[in-house]
Order: structure tokens, then sequence, then C-alpha cells
């Protein structure tokens, strides 16, 4: 019988997730629900798609599953995670990597999650939790100008988070929340740390837990980290702000997590995310939390999980089975960068870039040295149409983040997508690694 393994996401995430389950050698087939036209590019095994469903059809991916008989399913989009995918699929008896409805609300519910950080004595900024915008505003008015992170506390595509520089601005950030719809209506205020972000994943299975990777991801859309927030606009990896110091917070942050949750009798069956950040306290560099993610990052996982040496099934089964602790998590120790291509105006309209043909990716794709990661481009007759804001990936390695960088940015001077009067239609960071490339430059100079 075939091992088939079934994976739930659209987009750079599930093609990176179908890239390493193609490399076991105990893997037969991969479905991707929904994928995307490029998800089978880095593989000779058979990847099947399904463009018409959502990472929530609950019934629908059960029924493939069933049909297929598949041996493992990774749900690692936050939506799936809330509409309880993996609790359904668990509950029919398959094994699933991904965290249940009950536990992913560390991710979906950002009120409970930071009460739950703070009743764990776990390192956070102060916050205020809202259920109306009075309520909201009347706060602000007690407090010293400042700058605030105004959230909602609901998914809202990972554009849920207002920075607000004074109180002005953060009132006015309240007032926006409306557009968030319920995910809105509860939100959060919150004191805007100064420092250095970072994405850090862990693996658990209920029992124990093992470190997986670390990133720094660029949310802004234009180099310089300036513009609107994105959904990512590249990363890189390992990032160097995390020394053994770091590293020591961070384990005892996950540590202190996982106790927490077994205590509120919620076991955690898949990958946690820990948005960090780490802020310089007189002497000391300080980690505090952002936020808790229950899944991959996107597009963190694109520049980590190539470097991971092990048997990516052979995990999830061990996951399933509570047997973790029997194995240990290995890198190659190279450096990446991953960078976002994306249609001109993403995140906000860019739709005069839909349909429009990304010239030059078949060669990008056959580039030697480079991983493409597909995410909103189609596939129609033989060429590849822009259909969505990020519209592919390209992850590039090196012995540092210099070289890792030089490759990516040069494998991105074969693709355009070409406009009117000469324009290029294709945008992306030019600058993805820049403080790892100042540390790497400062250091050798
Ligand atoms: N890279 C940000 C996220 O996955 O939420």
């Amino acid at each position: 019988m075939k091992t088939i393994v079934a994976i739930i996401d659209a987009g750079g995430r599930g093609a990176a997730l179908v890239d390493a389950y193609a490399k076991s050698p105990k893997v037969d087939e991969i479905i991707a629900i929904p994928g995307n036209d490029l998800m089978h590019i880095n593989t000779n095994k058979p990847v099947h798609i399904y463009p018409q469903l959502k990472t929530t059809s609950k019934e629908e991916i059960l029924k493939i599953c069933q049909e297929f008989q598949v041996s493992l399913i990774n749900v690692t989009q936050d939506n799936a995670v809330e509409a309880g995918v993996s609790d359904l699929l668990r509950q029919n008896g398959f094994k699933v990597v991904g965290a249940s409805h009950s536990v992913g609300r560390i991710e979906w519910d950002k009120a409970w999650s930071r009460d739950f950080m703070s009743k764990n004595f776990l390192p956070i900024p102060s916050y205020k939790v809202c259920s109306h915008q009075e309520e909201g505003i009347q706060f602000l008015r007690t407090q010293k100008d400042q700058a605030w992170f105004i959230k909602a506390a609901g998914l809202a595509e990972g554009k849920g988070v207002i920075p607000a520089r004074n109180n002005m601005e953060a009132e006015v950030a309240i007032e926006e929340m409306a557009k968030f719809g319920t995910a809105g209506q509860t939100f959060l205020i919150e004191q805007a740390l100064i420092g250095e972000e970072f994405s850090a994943f862990v693996v658990s299975d209920g029992n124990s837990f093992q470190f997986m990777g670390a990133a720094q991801d660029h949310k802004r859309a234009f180099d310089n980290d300036e513009g609107p927030n994105t959904g990512g606009m590249g990363c890189s990896s390992p990032p160097l702000v995390i020394d053994a110091n770091i590293q020591t917070q961070i384990d005892e942050i996950f540590e202190k997590t996982f106790e927490g949750l077994k205590k509120e009798n919620l076991p955690y069956q898949g990958v946690l995310y820990l948005g960090g950040i780490v802020v310089t306290e007189g002497n000391l560099k300080k980690v505090y939390i952002i936020e808790f993610n229950a899944r991959w990052g996107d597009p963190e996982i694109e520049c980590i999980m190539p470097g991971i040496h092990n048997d990516i099934y052979e995990i999830g089964l061990l996951i399933n089975e509570g047997k973790l602790n029997q194995t240990q998590i290995q890198y190659d120790g190279r450096a990446r960068i991953v960078v976002a291509a994306c249609s001109l105006g993403y995140p906000e309209d860019y739709s005069k870039v839909k349909g429009k043909e990304i010239v030059g990716l078949n060669k990008l794709i056959q580039e030697p040295g480079v991983r493409v990661y597909g995410s909103g481009t189609k596939v129609v007759d033989g060429r590849y149409i822009a259909n969505g804001g990020r519209l592919f990936y390209v992850v590039a390695e090196g012995k540092d983040v210099l070289e890792a960088r030089e490759k990516a940015y040069r494998a991105l001077e074969k693709v355009s997508i070409p406009g009117e009067n000469g324009e290029d239609l294709l945008h992306y960071r030019k600058d993805i690694g820049y403080r790892d490339v100042k540390r790497v430059t400062d250091f050798s100079s």
C-alpha cells in the first residue's frame, strides 16, 4: 500500500512541506489541500491539489483523506486550526501534526493568549483587553503619551495589528478595529516594545518538545522596514540576534508555555511559533513575547525546513506516538535567505497585476542552487500567471547570509512581470537579511 501524506495549506508554507515530505523515502505521494499550481515543482513524486477547496473545508478534507487512506496529515494554516480541522481528522482515526481548536486558541484568541501568558509569568509587554471602542479610548486617556500596538483579538489574515506612534494614533487605530468584523470586536492595547524581532519554532508531541529553528521575518512591504505590514516579505535564517543567552531565554519560554498548557489540560501536538523581540535593558538583552502562533510561519518555514536533516515523515509519526524524545532534530548549519516575490501594490491594491504573465519563472525554477516555492501563481497553457499578492518565494543558501543573499537576488534578476510603458509589476524587497548582512560585514572588516 502506498504511503500518502496530506498537507492542508495553499501557499509557500505548504510548498516547503511538500518538498520536505517528498524527500522522505517512506512517502510515495502527497496531497495538498487546496495546494497551488507550483506544489509539484521540487519533486518527481505525484502531488495532487484541490484548488476548489479551502483549508477550512473540513468535511471535504476528511473525505479525501479517507478516500486516499492517508498516513499522516499536516494542518498548518491558522484558519484551519481555528476551524478544528485537526480535531475532526483525529476523531476519525487519522494521524495529524497540527494544533487542535482548543490549544490553537493561543493564536486565534489573542486576548485569551495574553491572559494565559500573564498567568504563567511569561515575559510580555503591558496590555489591556477591551471589548468595545469606548473602553479602549477611556483607557488611553489615563495613559502617558507613548507608542502602542492595537491588535484584533481574532484572526485577521495577518493584518490585525495596527502600530500607533502615540495615543492619538492609537485612538484612530481603535476605530479601525471595526474593519476586522468579529475578529476586531475584542482588541488589545499593547505597549510597543523597541527591539529586534525574531520567529522561533518548536514541535511538540504533548509530552516533550524540540527546537525546529528560527528565522527573522521582514513584515513591512518596502526596504528599510517602511510601508504597510504584510504577511511577510522574506526571511533570513538562522538569525544572528539569537546567541546562547537569547536561546536560553527562548527555551525557558517554551518550557513554561508547555507547562502552562498542560495545567490547562491542553495537550499540544504540532508546531508552536514564538514571535519574540529582543529588548535591551541596561546591559541586559531580554526576550519578550509578541505573540504565539499555532503553526509554522510563512515564509519562515521556507528557509528553515530545507536545512533540517531529519525525515520529517518520521517526525510526524513520532509526534503521534508521543515519542518525540526518541529523536533529535539536526540541521545542516547553512545560512538561508527567502525572498517573497509579489505583485506590485501588495498588500494593498494589486488588481492591475492579476492575470499578467510572470516572465522567466520557468528559467528560475530550473536554476541550480535556488529553490522556488509557489503561492499566488497559476499555470495556464504552460505560462506562469500572477494570481495573488505573494506570488512565489525564492530560497538560496550559503556559508553565510552574504552568500545566500547574493544567490537569491542574482536568481531574481531572471524574472519580471512586464507592464505598461516598461514598468515591472514584480515587487520584492532588496534588503532581506539586512541586519545580519551588517553584522557579518562589520565582523569581517
Ligand atoms: N511570517 C509571519 C507569519 O507567518 O505569521
